[in-house]
């Protein structure tokens, strides 16, 4: 019988990370290693974020990042707070962000540089003014031997041995794969961890809800527009926050479809391939849905540069096929 007094949930980030590991043979622990400094850096960006306004970290810099957007406080601020937590890991060769051109080559293969790290310090910073839901999206490549440094970091996303984002909404949720499945966590601030809430996370199928910034309806295909005049006669709704990680999230929870095609002024799309669209990928596939950039499975483009845009549309299998079809 379960006491009621007792802790409900006391099964951490950390303690469910060994347990996974001690499924591979010879797995060291140095995988708990990276993700113990992204868990404290996601705390600290949390709190950063929950006391923006309070400590006046809001609203622009006043410059353009490499990305060619305004680059918001924030943004700044997470990426240091991820570099600082992330740099000291003495298994982890590169590190990539979305807020820097180039990626920071921290030591070699030969020297124990194992991982690569890239991430999104900040997604959908332009919402945190309005208070609404804002994410870090992370992605872990273990680094072959070949070719030069960047090359070594280029490789698709199936490639990924890690994949997870924290949302910082109403509550602190960080959501994993490890490439066994999708695992989801909540900050508990009183004991100061993430403690586990829901294993095996798998994406509801049959929710007729898509995700896209309608204004563009325009400057999409004709098959997109063609999709959207079939849903609009087919009951669907329609919820889009502008922040992925918050609408990738509740359709990892609740099912439907989220897009971001291209445009014809952004012909490659939006959404950068290394650090959003490929972790997204692999959280959804691995909970059994789908993730195509037009008629490819993201996972399995092959990068050209750090930076690179896609076309993202992703969701359940039959939500994502009914776009297809159009
Ligand atoms: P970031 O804040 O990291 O630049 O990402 C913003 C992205 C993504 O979070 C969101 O899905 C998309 O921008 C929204 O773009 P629109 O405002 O063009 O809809
Ligand atoms: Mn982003
Ligand atoms: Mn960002």
């Amino acid at each position: 019988m379960k006491q009621q007094w007792t802790q409900d949930n006391l099964t951490s980030l950390q303690s469910s990370i060994l347990a996974e590991e001690q499924k591979h043979p010879g797995a060291t622990g140095e995988f708990t290693w990276i993700l113990s400094a992204i868990s404290l850096a996601t705390k600290a960006i949390g709190n950063k974020v929950r006391c923006a306004r309070i400590q006046d970290v809001i609203g622009d810099i006043g410059e353009q990042n490499i990305q060619g957007e305004t680059q918001q406080k924030l943004d700044v601020i997470a990426n240091e707070i991820i570099l600082r937590c992330l740099g000291d890991r003495d298994n982890i060769g590169i590190l990539a962000s979305e807020e820097n051109e180039t990626p920071f080559l921290l030591r070699k293969r030969t020297d124990g540089g194992k991982y690569a790290v890239l991430f999104d310090p900040l997604d959908g910073s332009l919402n945190i003014d309005s208070s609404v839901g804002v994410g870090t999206i992370f992605s872990v490549l273990r680094l072959s031997d070949l070719g030069s440094r960047e090359e070594a970091m280029l490789r698709p996303g199936v490639e990924q041995v890690a994949a997870g984002y924290v949302l910082y909404g109403s509550s602190t949720v960080l959501v994993l794969t490890t490439g066994n499945g999708v695992d989801m966590f909540v900050l508990d601030h009183a004991i100061g961890s993430f403690v586990l809430v829901s294993k095996g996370l798998k994406i509801p199928s049959e929710n007729k809800t898509y995700s896209i910034n309608e204004a563009y309806t325009n400057k999409f295909s004709d098959n997109i527009q063609s999709y959207l005049r079939w849903a609009h006669e087919n009951e669907y709704s329609s919820r889009y926050i502008g922040s992925m990680v918050a609408d990738v999230h509740r359709i990892l929870l609740k099912g439907g479809v989220f897009l971001y095609p291209p445009t014809d002024t952004k012909p490659e799309g939006k959404l950068r391939l290394m650090y959003e669209a490929n972790p997204m990928a692999m959280i959804i596939e691995q909970a059994g849905g789908k993730a195509v950039a037009g008629g490819e499975r993201i996972l399995e483009i092959k990068p050209d540069g750090l930076h690179q845009r896609t076309g993202v549309i992703l969701g359940s299998i039959d939500q994502v096929d009914a776009v297809l079809q159009h």
